[in-house]
């Protein structure tokens, strides 16, 4: 392995330079914003504490990183065939899909997409876990399906304790959702006690996974080399491939697995304090006005659900401070939480690729607010160290990633709306990983609706793999 030369590091991590007529007020807004913008040393740092806490997680010590057996060890191996159904709630959609395969691979799919409202998100669990019945039966019964034994495979995209590949024990809810009596419960029980509550189906539970293990095995029928699973959207985490006698927690008998999926649950990294060196004044705040405080911290550094709050708390900052909108009317909107999605970062992002500023102020339009060209730089530049931030962050645990898998190629299969809606991460990652492990052949793919599909293609390995034990 190249060693790594922090001073490319250094030079790589340079954002754009913030150019203001007032150089006493760029001065003033640029260090607000030093502790965001991170040198090699602290790059290290993370890298270092991220390494010690996948170590802890895996040998079963306490950690940020639970490092979570999937209990899936292999992958398609073009034999599957037949009808699987997937659930995918956890995300910006809920969606039941059904997954028709032929040696391995897809050769028809249905979808639907359904709504889940707010009072089902936040309330107790059984109204919510009929719902995804209803919805669930109401496929099934308009495919004709309903007398067909379906095997289905739940992406459920938040922290469980798998005890067996089907038994997913609910640890926390994070994102949007905070059913609070559904923790420390079964969520496969949960939804099978709410099927078998209308018994208007066959359909069978047979494997819980999270959307970036769906990613990964979604993946890994585009490209053989996928060893990792990520998701940039709402939330964030990563899966891996692990070499299975690395791993201690493993509840059922082991029948000579050579591997493993490992499902890091990443966007908890930080919750036990290992990473209050880089916490700012702005992440307090986005934290304190989040659903769930004190948890998910990291996720609060990088996900979709954040990113936009992040900027907004720094602008409501800046413009307090009378360095941002001097003499315009803020009073409104940009001072309350949640006004400022990420999708505006995006959108602000894509003048910062493009030179130019129609989004950004078309956007603060939307808040009332007339910019002068120095209000645009500084917006611009917000978005653009908030954003690199997130970058920077993924790609210090992807490179810490892809040094512990030590495969010659390895490909890591990306899904989630901020990775395909944010017009500069990608490019970000691809630079940023290669300046962390120099030398290491990787890939980024895009793995289209892994968390969907991939949740079928798992439930088909479970049969395989079920019917090959019994
Ligand atoms: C949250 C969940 C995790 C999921 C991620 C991305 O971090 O805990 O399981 O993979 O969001 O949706």
């Amino acid at each position: 392995m190249v060693v790594p030369t922090d001073h490319a590091l250094h030079e790589g991590l340079q954002v754009s330079p913030l150019i203001l007529s007032d150089d006493v007020r760029r001065q003033k807004i640029e260090n607000h914003l030093a502790k965001m913008r991170f040198s090699a040393a602290t790059a290290r740092k993370i890298q270092d504490v991220f390494i010690s806490e996948m170590n802890k997680g895996i040998h079963q010590q306490p950690s940020s990183l639970q490092m979570e057996n999937t209990y899936i060890p292999e992958l398609l191996d073009g034999t599957e065939g037949g009808l699987f159904l997937a659930l995918d709630l956890g995300g910006t959609n809920f969606r039941v899909l059904l997954l028709e395969l032929a040696n391995g691979a897809p050769i028809r799919q249905e979808v639907k997409r359904y709504y889940i409202g707010p009072e089902l998100r936040v309330g107790s669990a059984v109204p919510l876990f009929d719902y995804l019945a209803k919805c669930v039966s109401d496929f099934v019964i308009a495919q004709g399906l309903q007398d067909v034994e379906l095997p289905l495979g739940f992406t459920f995209s938040f922290p469980t304790i798998q005890h067996s590949l089907d038994v997913g024990v609910l640890v926390t809810w994070t994102k949007t959702f905070n059913c609070s009596d559904a923790v420390n419960k079964d969520v496969v029980l949960l939804l099978h006690e709410a099927l078998d509550r209308r018994g208007d189906t066959k359909v069978k539970v047979v494997a819980i996974l999270n959307d970036t293990t769906g990613t990964l095995v979604q993946g890994s029928t585009l490209d053989s080399d996928t060893a990792v699973g990520l998701i940039l959207g709402t939330g964030s985490n990563a899966c891996y491939l692990e070499n299975a006698d690395r791993v201690e927690h493993w509840e059922p008998e082991r029948h000579g697995e050579r591997q493993v999926i490992i499902d890091i649950e990443w966007g908890a990294f930080g919750d036990n304090g290992v990473l209050d060196f880089i916490k700012t004044d702005f992440d307090r705040e986005n934290d304190a006005n989040s659903l769930i405080v004190n948890s998910f911290t990291f996720e609060k550094y990088i996900g979709g659900k954040y990113l936009g709050e992040v900027v907004r708390v720094i602008l409501a900052r800046l413009t307090k401070e009378g360095l941002l909108f001097v003499g315009e009317n803020t009073s409104q909107n940009l001072l309350t939480p949640g006004t400022l999605t990420t999708d505006l970062v995006s959108h602000i992002e894509q003048d910062s690729v493009d030179g130019g500023d129609t989004n950004t102020k078309e956007i603060l339009a939307k808040f009332g607010i007339i910019p002068d060209q120095d209000d645009i730089k500084v917006v611009q530049y917000v978005c653009e160290v908030v954003s690199n931030r997130a970058a920077l962050l993924v790609s210090i645990c992807l490179a810490s990633l892809l040094d512990r898998i030590d495969r010659e190629q390895v490909t890591i299969a990306v899904d989630g709306s901020l990775y395909k809606h944010h017009p500069r991460l990608e490019n970000w990652m691809k630079q940023y990983i290669s300046l962390l492990t120099p030398g290491r052949k990787f890939k980024l793919i895009h793995a289209e609706d892994g968390s969907g599909k991939g949740a079928a293609l798992v439930a088909a390995i479970a049969q395989r793999i079920k019917k090959r034990l019994e």
